[in-house]
């Protein structure tokens, strides 16, 4: 069986805690204190079908960071999609060219079609309102960090969902993830018809974990440790749907939000992008430069996270110890202008 990474249905608790561990092993590479070139000469294939900047960019950078090179395609008007060819064709034709491949698609299950016609590694970035396990081992290595700075444990941690929780991939994945833990508490806050999947409620509450789903933020949320928040996926609604939607205001993640309900010690992540139109009422920017506001981290953490998974899927994790040299280019301290922790 090629070991592709497809859905959080195929990681183990041990698999995971593995490659959290390979993550950590990655840091000083990722923030640019030494180099590796364990992958030189491997060539990965990035074919992005649907819009993406971080998933991308960040398969893109972690490769490069291990030694390889990466060749990719991006939407289907420049690819032989549009020229009606299938995804087996397709596989095996990218097979012949690289040694692993990350492919974000809009239909759900389109990338585990794709992965069964090739003996390369595969990684779904997004299979439509599928799943985006990338996604959710970064966003599992982030709250693993934030809760070892916060002297906090996973094991009976509150988690609150909130956002698109139909379409939105990355807290399908993020959910099944966690809930591979110790029992936790979570709580699901959609507007009305995007709530989360009943299949996925119900694997969750079968692992012993405590679900709760809610229809308003309007509540105390003093004792949650992680406020999760997710765009509206406008793009997945059907027509009707669309006609005359708009997300409340009492949806929004903002300064006042935090804190009036929610702990001190709250953190706020976003798989972001974050819609910062005006109406959108995504993720407020006014909690920029809030030690609780852990979305810049997140992204960050892509890379180790991301550098793992290929490191692990290409078999070199035990090497990269035996090829580190430091790094010789100019590295600001900090990278961001304002990123301060609690
Ligand atoms: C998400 C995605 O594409 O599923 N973005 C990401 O990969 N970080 C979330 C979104 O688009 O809202």
């Amino acid at each position: 069986m090629p070991p592709h990474l497809l859905s959080i249905d195929s990681l183990s608790r041990d698999r995971v805690n593995h490659l959290m561990r390979i993550a950590a092993r990655m840091e000083p590479i990722a923030q640019r204190r030494q180099v590796t070139r364990i992958l030189e000469g491997a060539v990965l294939g990035n074919l992005f079908f649907e819009a993406s900047t971080r998933t991308r960019v960040s398969f893109h950078a972690a490769f490069c960071r291990l030694g390889g090179s990466v060749c990719d395609t991006t939407g289907f008007t420049f690819s032989s999609m549009a020229k009606g060819e299938s995804l087996y064709d397709t596989s095996r034709v990218m097979s012949g060219y690289c040694d692993a491949i990350v492919m974000r698609h809009p239909d759900q299950g389109s990338v585990a079609e794709f992965a069964a016609a090739t003996h390369v590694p595969v990684i779904n970035g997004g299979d439509g309102p599928g799943e985006h396990p990338s996604q959710a081992l970064l966003d599992f290595y982030t709250i693993d960090k934030e809760f070892s700075r916060l002297g906090k444990k996973l094991a009976g941690a509150h988690v609150l969902l909130t956002g698109d929780l139909k379409y939105g991939r990355t807290v399908h994945s993020l959910i099944k993830l966690l809930s591979l833990y110790a029992p936790m508490r979570f709580t699901l806050v959609a507007p009305p018809g995007l709530e989360m999947p009943s299949h996925l409620i119900d694997l969750v509450a079968s692992r012993g974990h405590r679900v709760e789903q809610r229809d308003s933020l309007a509540d105390d949320y003093a004792d949650v440790d992680v406020v999760y928040t997710t765009r509206i996926q406008k793009e997945r609604f059907t027509a009707e749907m669309s006609e005359g939607f708009s997300l409340s205001r009492d949806f929004t993640v903002d300064r006042a939000f935090m804190n009036e309900r929610c702990g001190r010690d709250t953190i706020v992540m976003h798989p972001l992008p974050r819609d910062s139109r005006p109406d959108a009422n995504d993720l407020d920017v006014d909690l920029n430069g809030d030690p609780r506001l852990a979305i810049f981290r997140q992204t960050d953490n892509g890379i180790p996270v991301r550098m793992a998974i290929f490191a692990t899927l290409l078999q070199v994790e035990e090497l990269i110890e035996k090829d580190l040299r430091p790094v010789r280019w100019f590295v600001p301290e900090r990278i961001g202008t304002d990123d301060p922790v609690l």
